[in-house]
C-alpha cells in the first residue's frame, strides 16, 4: 500500500509561497457574476444561479463587500461541486441536460465508430492514464500522494483490453497526437502549477465515470458485440470510489485560495478540449 500524506502537512505546503507554482491568472472565473454563472443575478437563490449572501447592514465598506460577496455555484457544498458545476455547462446540449454548448457534430447515438478509430482512442486513453498515475505515484507536490490507490486507476485494465484485442488480431497501433499532446501537457502542469493539474484529475476520472462509460456502453454495442471491456469495470462500488476522491479533493482545494480555485476552474476548457481530440479518435 502507498503511503498517504496526511492533509495537515499537504496543506502547509501549499500554503507555503515556495510551493505556489505562479499567480493564478484570474480571467472570467474570477467573477461569480461572468458568463459562466449566468450573469449579474439578483435573485437570492437558484439552482446553479449565484446566490446573495445576506446583506451587511452598515459597517466598513471592506467588510460589506465581503458579506455581499456572492457564493460560487456548488462552493457551499465543496470544491468538486464547483468544478463540476463548471464542467456541465460544457457540455453540449445533445451530450448532458445541463449542457449549455451548441451540438457540434452527431450524438453518440448516432456515431459511426470502427474498431481501428477505438483502438486509437484506448491507447491514446491509456497514455493519459499512465502519465496520471505516474503522476500521483510520483507526487512532485505531496498533495499528489492523496490520489494513489483510489480505485479509478485505469491504465492496468486499459492494458487488460488491449491484450485482448490483440488476441482478436487486432494490430495495437502508437499514440498519436492527441494522446501525446494531452500527456505532455498533464506532465507539464504537474510540475508547476497543481492547481491545473488538480483540474484535469478530476475531469478525466469523473467524465469517464459518467459520459465515458455511456460511450463505451454505446460503441460495445455496435462494434464489438456488447463485449464489455475492463476499461468500463470497476473493483468495488463507482460510486463510493468516487465520493472518496471527492472528499479529497475537496480537502486538497480547502488550503487554496480564491484566485487558485478559479484557476483550477478556467483549466477546465482546456480539460475539455483535449480529452474531445481524444474522444474523437473514435470516429477517425
Ligand atoms: C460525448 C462526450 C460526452 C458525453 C456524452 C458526456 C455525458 C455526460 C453525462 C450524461 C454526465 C452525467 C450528468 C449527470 O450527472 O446528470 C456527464 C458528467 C460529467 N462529464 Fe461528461 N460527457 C462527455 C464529455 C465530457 C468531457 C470531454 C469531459 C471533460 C474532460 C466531461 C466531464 C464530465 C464531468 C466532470 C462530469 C460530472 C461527473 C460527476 O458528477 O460525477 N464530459 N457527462
Amino acid at each position: 500500500m502507498a503511503s498517504i500524506t496526511p492533509i495537515s502537512q499537504s496543506q502547509t505546503l501549499f500554503n507555503n509561497p515556495q510551493f505556489r507554482a505562479r499567480k493564478p491568472q484570474t480571467m472570467f472565473l474570477t467573477n461569480p457574476n461572468s458568463k459562466f454563472f449566468g450573469g449579474k443575478s439578483s435573485s437570492s437563490s437558484s439552482a446553479g444561479g449565484a446566490v446573495r449572501v445576506k446583506k451587511a447592514a452598515t459597517a466598513e465598506p471592506a467588510a460589506a463587500a465581503e458579506k455581499q460577496r456572492r457564493r460560487y455555484p456548488g462552493e457551499a457544498k465543496g470544491f468538486v461541486e464547483e468544478m463540476r458545476f463548471v464542467a456541465m455547462k460544457l457540455h453540449t446540449r445533445d451530450q448532458a441536460k445541463e449542457g449549455e454548448k451548441e451540438s457540434e457534430g452527431p450524438p453518440v447515438a448516432k456515431w459511426n465508430p470502427t474498431v481501428d478509430g477505438y483502438l486509437r482512442f484506448l491507447v491514446d486513453s491509456k497514455l493519459v492514464y499512465d502519465t496520471l498515475e505516474g503522476i500521483v505515484e510520483k507526487a512532485a507536490f505531496p498533495e499528489y500522494a492523496e490520489f494513489r490507490n483510489t480505485g479509478l486507476e485505469r491504465s492496468e485494465s486499459l492494458a487488460k483490453d488491449l491484450e485482448w484485442f490483440k488476441e482478436q488480431g487486432h494490430a495495437i497501433p502508437e499514440p498519436s497526437s492527441p494522446g501525446v499532446t494531452y500527456a505532455n501537457h498533464l506532465v507539464d502542469l504537474s510540475e508547476k502549477d497543481p492547481q491545473a493539474f488538480i483540474c484535469h484529475f478530476y475531469n478525466i476520472y469523473f467524465a469517464h465515470s459518467a459520459g465515458g462509460r455511456m460511450i463505451g456502453k454505446k460503441v460495445a454495442e455496435m462494434i464489438l458485440d456488447k463485449k464489455e471491456l475492463e476499461f468500463y469495470k470497476w473493483n468495488g462500488d463507482l460510486s463510493q470510489l468516487l465520493q472518496g476522491v471527492r472528499d479529497k479533493l475537496n480537502r486538497v482545494a480547502e488550503s487554496w485560495t480564491r484566485e487558485e480555485k478559479n484557476h483550477c476552474l478556467e483549466e477546465t476548457e482546456k480539460s475539455f478540449k483535449l480529452s474531445g481530440d481524444i474522444l474523437r479518435l473514435i470516429l477517425s
